[in-house]
């Protein structure tokens, strides 16, 4: 790899950064291990391709040369002095931020750690409150067993025809912050699952004003300051942490993620303990070796790429729009969250067509489409700079079939704008903690949920561990069965705490 000025090699627009991003330290350090050819009297079992067992070995070539484990040349996840630790200066360097932290255990262990890290230290064994998005990921309520933490949440509000969760306004957090005067820390969720972003900033600042650490979950935000129309990500939002999963809109491997750290509100030495307590002790090397790649790649050509694949998609948006019965989500937004979307996620709706989400998924399989995911109101395409011009023709094709499809119509979605109020009697580390038992749902009131109940879309939880059943809760439960995944539906039973 040759020493070319960063700058002079990237497409488009240029990126802010201070080193050579061309650069693959940690690359280039195992390369030239394997190039040794150095006896491998240590770990792992295969020692190279030789060892690596079929069909492996022939479907990957040489990737387990590059398996290896920390040795001098390879150096420490935990404790890097070496490549990692210029690898990793060198994704702080592109994003601008004091710190970056490759992760292996994706975006759910970085935002658990990051609430281990921004809660340690802060009470003598009491339960901490921390603010969390009303739509969660799972991987935020373990980290609340796990860090034996109090959840809270701002009101939520649902776009009412697509029934998409909007992002929480400046006016609802500040209620959640009068009644909860002792958060410890705030994660928000930008974007979300369907490509929502609210307006952060503000957002960040007013917690701050209160002194609280805001985490960000950007595990589908890797790619937005890329984007041709960029959309501030959390670092440029004031966010403390943010946490990102490339392997979803950049191209490392599944269950990579990063993390940055602005060198704020959250202690460094804080998100070190944290990430040791809970990685692997054997972090593997592709997918170190991956997340470098991906950061080269935004770096260099990241602008470029995300150009042309935008590009692509206003085509399809425009085909779409054309359809008299297919929409999507972007026509049913108010114009100032519209702006603020994330143009690479495409939900479309299909109730206008008369069918479920899960049936056009089903027709688009069968056509040869794969969705990102399916639900009751409609299909959610994730786009990439992976995707080909022959992936956009499949497509543009296979929804031309779709708007012909003529399917009998379904019953409207109900209940759309409804949440219960909730009231919570135990932490999420009690609940899971205590002994459990499935009960009737028209028996359920006033027992304490022990799982989240969540309906799709928009995929926020009805109720979650710890919290009280009401009639109110069983009502909307019942009214919205046909939305929520799993044996609900069958066994019109729930999973309550045993008191
Ligand atoms: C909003 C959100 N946050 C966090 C995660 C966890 O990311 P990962 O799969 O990289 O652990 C996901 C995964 O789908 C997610 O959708």
């Amino acid at each position: 790899m040759g020493s070319t000025n960063h700058k002079s090699i990237m497409k488009g627009k240029l990126m802010n950064t201070m080193l050579n991003q061309d650069h693959l330290p940690l690359w280039e350090a195992i390369s030239a291990y394997r190039d040794k050819g150095a006896a491998r009297l240590h770990m792992p079992g295969h020692k190279g391709s030789a060892g690596f067992p079929e069909p492996l070995r022939s479907a990957w070539g040489t990737l387990a040369d590059f398996d290896i484990t920390e040795l001098a040349e390879s150096d420490d996840l935990y404790d890097p002095v070496g490549p990692l630790r210029e690898s990793q200066r060198l994704l702080a360097d592109l994003y601008g931020c004091a710190e970056s932290f490759y992760l292996v255990n994706g975006a759910s262990v970085g935002l658990i750690a990051a609430l281990l890290a921004s809660t340690q230290g802060q009470s003598n064994g009491g339960c901490q409150k921390v603010l969390l998005p009303r739509e969660a990921h799972r991987s935020l309520w373990h980290g609340c067993v796990l860090a034996d933490l109090w959840p809270v949440c701002a009101e939520i509000f649902v776009e009412e025809e697509s029934a998409v969760a909007l992002p929480p306004s400046l006016e609802a957090l500040e209620t959640v912050l009068m009644a909860n005067p002792d958060l410890k820390a705030a994660v928000m969720l930008h974007p979300s699952f369907y490509g929502l972003t609210g307006d952060l900033q503000p957002q960040v600042a007013l917690l701050h004003e209160h002194g609280i650490p805001v985490i960000v979950d950007e595990a589908h935000g890797a790619h937005m300051r890329f984007l041709p129309q960029p959309l501030m990500d959390g670092l440029q939002c004031g966010a403390d942490v943010v946490i990102q999963s490339p392997h979803k809109t950049a191209g490392s491997l599944t269950q990579t993620a990063w993390m940055h750290s602005s060198g704020g509100l959250i202690d460094s030495a804080n998100l070190h303990a944290a990430l040791r307590l809970l990685h692997t002790s054997s972090p593997s090397f592709p997918l170190l070796l991956s997340l470098e790649a991906a950061r080269r790649q935004l770096a260099l050509e990241g602008t470029q790429l995300w150009s042309d694949t935008m590009a692509r998609v206003a085509r399809l948006q425009l085909q779409i729009a054309r359809s008299d019965k297919l929409t999507t989500l972007s026509g049913w937004l108010p114009p100032v969250l519209g702006k603020r979307r994330d143009p690479s996620k495409m939900y479309i709706l299909t109730r206008g067509a008369g069918y479920s989400g899960h049936k056009a998924a089903e027709l688009l399989r069968s056509w040869g489409v794969s969705a990102e995911l399916a639900d009751a109101g409609g299909v959610l395409l994730m786009f990439s700079p992976g995707d080909t011009d022959a992936t956009f023709e499949i497509l543009s094709e296979t929804l031309a079939r779709l708007d012909e499809y003529a399917l009998p119509a379904i019953n409207p979605l109900m209940g759309l704008n409804k949440w219960p109020q909730l009231q919570r009697l135990l932490s999420p580390r009690q609940a899971w903690q205590s002994t459990t038992k499935a009960v009737s749902l028209t028996q359920a009131t006033g027992r304490i949920v022990a799982e989240v109940i969540a309906a799709y879309p928009p995929g926020v939880p009805l109720i979650s561990p710890g919290e009280l059943i009401t009639d109110e809760v069983v009502e909307i439960i019942t009214e919205m069965l046909p939305r929520i995944p799993g044996g609900i539906k069958e066994t019109l039973q729930i999973k309550v705490v045993d008191e």
